[in-house]
């Protein structure tokens, strides 16, 4: 099975948990892209959604889902969104579509957080795939120096700019076995807006698709 495959099993698997009319939460990327055709091939009713991304927004208005603001939609029961790596405790790398601010709002204000990707993206330690970073344009040479002075080589994403209109610091070279210090620390630096690990608000669910089925890890 490739890795199309297992993104659309997991995709699928996660509709099951979609109650009729509530808003939920949709995160952003190709795993995602799955869930949110899955979701109007089966004409739930459902209150809306709220997006992750401008890509997701559209995706969802293409298929008639009302795209609802956060700020009226409250506190949601599930948001779903896939992942760059997850590790055994459901702690998380996202960001590889630029999408993590935005991500990580949508994730803390909801209940539940179910994790959907193909079974490659289980790792033991985090690190492995880059780790996006937010960061306000100004402020790009004084992170990227402090990034490096925590071990990593941070590279600029080239002609990417985030749906806030920042920059995305690609950091490679981590080893992260401290997730949610990391998270931290790198938050605290000056300038950044986010960071790519989700350890402070993990997932609840990793729905993981593969050649022998979906696998449950929680
Ligand atoms: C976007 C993300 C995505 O969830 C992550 O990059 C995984 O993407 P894909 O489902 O295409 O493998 O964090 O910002």
């Amino acid at each position: 099975m490739n890795q199309t495959d297992g993104k659309r099993l997991a995709a699928e698997a996660a509709l099951k948990y979609v109650e009729e009319d509530t808003i939920i939460g949709v995160g952003t990327g190709s795993t995602v892209d799955k869930f949110i055709d899955a979701l109007a091939e089966m004409r739930m009713k459902l209150r809306g959604a709220v997006s992750s991304s401008e890509a997701s927004t559209q995706r969802l208005r293409k298929h008639g889902i009302d795209v609802v603001d956060l700020n009226s939609a409250g506190r949601l029961d599930l948001y779903v969104d896939g992942a760059d790596e997850s590790n055994r405790f459901l702690q998380l790398i996202k960001g590889g579509g630029g999408a993590l601010t935005r991500e990580k709002i949508v994730a803390s204000a909801s209940e539940r957080f179910i994790c959907i990707a193909d079974e490659s993206k289980l790792v033991d330690v985090l690190g492995e795939f880059p780790l996006p970073i937010e960061v306000i344009p100004m402020a790009r040479s004084t992170v990227a120096r402090e990034l490096v002075r925590i071990g990593g080589r941070p590279e600029l994403r080239q002609n990417f700019t985030t749906d806030n209109g920042n920059i995305i610091l690609d950091v490679h070279g981590l080893s992260i076995t401290e997730p949610l210090k990391l998270e931290q620390e790198i938050n605290n630096i000056p300038g950044v807006v986010t960071n790519g690990i989700f350890a402070l608000r993990p997932a609840d669910l990793l729905l993981l698709g593969s050649s022998s089925g979906v696998r449950k890890v929680e």
